[in-house]
C-alpha cells in the first residue's frame, strides 16, 4: 500500500529522500488525497511520466510540513465530499505558499473558494463524458485541441471573483462556464484528467509537471520493478512464501516478482489455486505456467522455483453459499472459503508469508487504501483485501491500477499470454450469478462463458476489450422449441473498454458477432431462454454485475 505522507517527521523525510535515490529523481508533487476513487490514477499519472508523487494526508499535513517537503508542485485531488458538506480538513494556507498547485474537482472549487470565487451548488450536475472548449492559451493545455473529450463528476459550480483581473477562465463545458480556471499559482479543473475517458488527460499532467512546476528529470519505470525486487528480498530472507494463484496477470506479476526476489536466498514458493467458481481454463492457465516441466526439473538440478497445489473447494463453495442471495452476502462468504482454505494451506506449508495479487484498485472499490482524513466510498467488499490472515501478507502490486501491474510484469518477462488475460473478479462465477449459487448454476456460467470467450478469441475481438462476461440473471424468459415451450434463463453478456478497471465504456461489439454468440449460446446450453448485451458504462454501472 502508498505509504501516506502525514507530517514532516525526520524519518518520513528520510524515506521519501531514500525514494527519490532508488527511482534517479530530485523532484516530487505533493498529492493531497481528497477521498476521490480516482485519486490513485494521479500517482500512476505521473509515474507513467517518471515523477514521483507523494500521497499527503490532508488532515495532518500543515503548510510547516509542505515548507520543509519543498515539492515542485501540489495536486489536490476530487473527493466525495464538496465544499458545502463535509469538505475534507486541510490547511488553507498551503494555498498561499506560491508553490504551483493543480486543483482537479473538488481540490480546484477548495482553492477557488480560498481565493475569492464563488462556488456554488449546481441544480444540474456534470456527469460522465463531456466536451472541454477551451477559451483560452495556457501552459496547462498547451498541445491540445480547442475542443476535447473530459469526463466529469461534480455538483458544484465555480464563478470567478468579480472586479479580479487576475483570474482566467482557460475552458467551458456545456453545463460548467469555468471548466477550468487559474490565478496566479493555482490552477484548477472541474473535470478528471487522470481518467483515460479524458482523453487528452495525460498530456494536461504532462504540461502541469513540465511547463507550471519545471520538473525536467523523469525517473525511468524500470525503476519500479526492481524497486519492488528489492523490497520483497529484504522481506523475505530464505524464508517461505505462500501465494494464491488464480491463472490471471496479477497473481502472476507476483509470482514472477518473488522468483526474481527469492532465488539466490534460499527461500521456498508454493503455490495455491483454489478450485470452486473459476472459469473454465483458469486452471490449465496455473498448470501450463507454473506447474514444474520436467526439462526444465532437470535443468535446474531438480528444483523449480515454484510447486503449485491445486485445492478442490467446489463442496466449501457451495455449502457456505446455500440460501444466499444478496451479492454482497455471497462476497461475504466466498472470502470465509477462501480465507479458510488458505489458512490451512500456511499452515500445513508452514509459511511465514501470504502473497496475492491484490491491486490497489481492490483496495480502492473495498472502501480501503486511504489512510487519510477524507472519506472514502465503499463500493464492493474485494475478496483478497483485509483478510487478516495469520501470517503476514504480501501484496507487493498493491499500489497499482492493471495496466501498471502489466508493465511491471512485461519488465520481468511474465509470459504475454498471462499479461493479456482479461481481468476476472477473485470472487469469480459468484458475482456473475444472480440469486443462489447452485452447481447447476455455475455449469451453466462456465458453459455461457466458455463459448463467448473463445468466440471473441476466434472473431479476433479477445485482445480488443478489456474484460469480458456473462451474467446468468433471476429473469426468465418463455422459449419455444420446435412445437414445444417452456422456459429458459436469461443471460447478459457485457464487454468493456477500459485501461485501469477505475472507468469504463461499454465495448461496441459487432451486431454479427453478438449474433453469432446468441445463437451458440441458446442452441448449446439448454437451461438457457434469452440472450442480452448489456450496454452501461462504468460510473456509474461497476463492471462486474455484483
Ligand atoms: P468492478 O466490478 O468493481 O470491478 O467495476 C473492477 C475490476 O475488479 C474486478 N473485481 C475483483 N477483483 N476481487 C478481485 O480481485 C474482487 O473481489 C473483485 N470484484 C471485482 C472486476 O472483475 C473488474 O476487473
Amino acid at each position: 500500500m502508498l505509504t501516506i505522507f502525514k507530517g514532516a517527521n525526520p524519518e518520513a523525510l528520510n524515506e521519501i529522500a531514500d525514494e527519490m535515490r532508488v527511482l534517479q529523481t530530485k523532484h516530487c508533487i505533493v498529492l493531497f488525497s481528497m477521498g476521490s476513487q480516482f485519486d490513485h490514477l494521479i500517482v500512476q499519472q505521473l509515474a507513467k511520466l517518471g515523477v514521483l508523487a507523494v500521497v499527503a494526508d490532508p488532515s495532518t499535513v500543515r503548510v510547516g510540513d509542505v515548507k520543509k517537503l519543498a515539492p515542485a508542485g501540489i495536486i489536490l485531488s476530487g473527493g466525495p465530499a464538496s465544499v458545502h458538506d463535509e469538505p475534507p480538513p486541510f490547511d488553507n494556507a498551503i494555498f498561499d505558499l506560491g508553490i504551483p498547485t493543480l486543483g482537479v474537482c473538488l481540490g480546484f472549487q477548495m482553492w477557488a473558494k480560498h481565493a475569492g470565487a464563488t462556488v456554488t451548488p449546481q441544480a444540474k450536475r456534470e456527469f460522465g463524458v463531456h466536451t472541454l472548449h477551451i477559451t483560452q492559451d495556457s501552459p496547462l493545455f498547451e498541445g491540445i485541441a480547442r475542443d476535447t473529450q473530459v469526463l466529469e463528476s461534480h455538483g458544484d459550480a465555480v464563478e470567478n471573483p468579480r472586479g479580479d483581473a487576475s483570474w482566467v477562465t482557460l475552458g467551458s463545458t456545456d453545463n460548467a462556464p469555468v471548466a477550468a480556471g487559474h490565478t496566479k499559482h493555482l490552477w484548477g479543473v472541474q473535470f478528471h484528467p487522470e481518467v483515460t475517458d479524458t482523453t487528452e488527460g495525460a498530456k494536461m499532467y504532462d504540461n502541469f509537471v513540465s511547463k507550471i512546476c519545471g520538473i525536467t528529470d523523469r525517473f525511468p519505470a524500470h525503476n519500479v520493478a526492481q524497486q519492488k525486487i528489492k523490497d520483497l528480498r529484504k522481506q523475505i530472507g530464505d524464508k517461505k512464501v505462500l501465494i494464491a494463484l488464480s491463472g490471471g496477470s496479477d497473481s502472476s506479476v507476483v509470482a514472477y516478482l518473488l522468483k526474481e526476489a527469492m532465488q539466490s536466498a534460499g527461500g521456498t514458493l508454493h503455490g495455491v489455486y483454489i478450485r470452486g467458481i473459476d472459469r473454465p481454463d483458469d486452471e490449465a492457465y496455473v498448470q501450463k505456467y507454473f506447474a514444474a516441466p520436467s526439462e526444465a526439473l532437470a535443468k535446474e538440478g531438480g528444483k523449480h522455483w515454484i510447486d503449485v497445489e491445486v485445492v478442490d473447494a467446489s463442496e466449501q463453495f457451495l455449502a457456505s453459499l446455500a440460501g444466499r442471495q444478496q451479492m454482497k452476502e455471497k462476497r461475504m462468504q466466498m472470502r470465509g472459503v477462501y480465507k479458510a482454505v488458505l489458512e490451512q494451506k500456511i499452515k500445513e506449508f508452514g509459511a511465514d508469508f501470504i502473497a496475492q495479487g491484490t491491486l490497489y484498485t481492490d483496495l480502492r472499490e473495498s472502501g480501503l487504501g486511504n489512510d487519510t482524513g477524507a472519506r472514502v466510498a465503499e463500493i464492493k467488499v474485494h475478496h483478497n483485501t483485509n483478510l487478516g490472515f495469520s501470517v503476514p501478507e504480501l501484496s507487493p502490486l498493491d499500489d497499482q491500477v492493471k495496466d501498471s501491474a502489466r508493465s511491471i510484469g512485461r519488465d520481468i518477462g511474465v509470459p504475454e499470454d498471462l499479461l493479456v488475460r482479461h481481468p476476472f473478479p477473485g470472487p469469480g462465477l459468484v458475482v456473475r450469478i444472480e440469486g443462489e449459487v447452485t452447481a447447476e448454476k455455475l455449469k451453466i456460467a462456465r458453459a455461457v462463458d466458455g463459448i463467448y470467450i473463445e468466440e471473441l478469441r476466434a472473431g479476433d475481438l479477445y485482445k480488443t476489450v478489456w474484460q469480458a462476461g456473462a451474467t446468468l440473471t433471476r429473469s426468465e424468459h418463455t422459449v419455444t422449441k420446435g412445437d414445444d415451450a417452456g422456459a429458459g434463463v436469461v443471460v447478459a453478456l457485457w464487454a468493456v473498454w477500459s485501461v485501469n478497471g477505475f472507468t469504463a465504456r461499454f465495448a461496441q461489439l459487432p451486431y454479427d458477432f453478438l449474433d453469432k454468440v446468441s445463437r451458440r449460446i441458446t442452441n448449446e446450453v439448454r437451461e438457457v431462454g434469452a440472450v442480452v448485451y448489456r450496454i452501461s458504462d462504468k460510473p456509474p454501472a461497476t463492471i462486474e454485475w455484483g
